[in-house]
């Protein structure tokens, strides 16, 4: 008996408390989302009229040094994709689909151990890594 009247205010308070839970990790998806989206949508207007990325070479490299070489490899390659077989590196993968990499270095993969960098460097460091490990191939 006394254990039930401890326990009922426990088990109100939990049940009370559900609905706000989901609450808030939904705000958290709704905003991971936002992000995404006014992410890529910066993404896009880094691109001139012919559908060519623009971005500082120089800095692409000096910035891929500091932020992703030490598990990547100076050329790319040093870690193998379990996501693909046939993909090479980081060459191809900004190559053969450069908004699909953009995401992955913005949010990362968490299943997969990629970390994000959206808040580790800035745009236009990004910007330019993406660019320049296009030249890793
Ligand atoms: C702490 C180690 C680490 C650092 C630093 C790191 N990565 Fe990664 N990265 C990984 C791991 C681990 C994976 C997933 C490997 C797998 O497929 O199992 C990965 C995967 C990726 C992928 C997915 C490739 C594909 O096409 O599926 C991209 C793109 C990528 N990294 C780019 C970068 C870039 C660019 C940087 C620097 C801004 C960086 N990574 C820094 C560890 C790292």
């Amino acid at each position: 008996m006394q254990t039930r009247t401890f326990l009922r205010p426990v088990l109100v308070g939990f049940l009370l408390a559900l609905p706000l839970l989901s609450c808030s990790s939904r705000k958290v998806v709704v905003e991971r989302e936002a992000a995404q989206r006014t992410r890529a949508e910066g993404f896009e207007e880094q691109f001139d009229a012919n559908g060519v990325l623009i971005f500082d070479k120089a800095n692409g490299a000096r910035a891929y040094s500091m932020n992703c070489a030490g598990c990547h490899g100076d050329d790319g390659r040093k870690i193998h994709f379990t996501d693909s077989t046939s993909l090479q590196g980081l060459g191809q993968s900004s190559t053969n689909n450069v908004r699909r990499f953009w995401q992955i270095i913005n949010f990362g993969d968490a299943e997969r151990g990629m970390k994000a960098f959206e808040k580790e460097a800035s745009f236009h460091d990004l910007l330019d890594i993406t660019g320049f490990a296009q030249t890793l191939n």
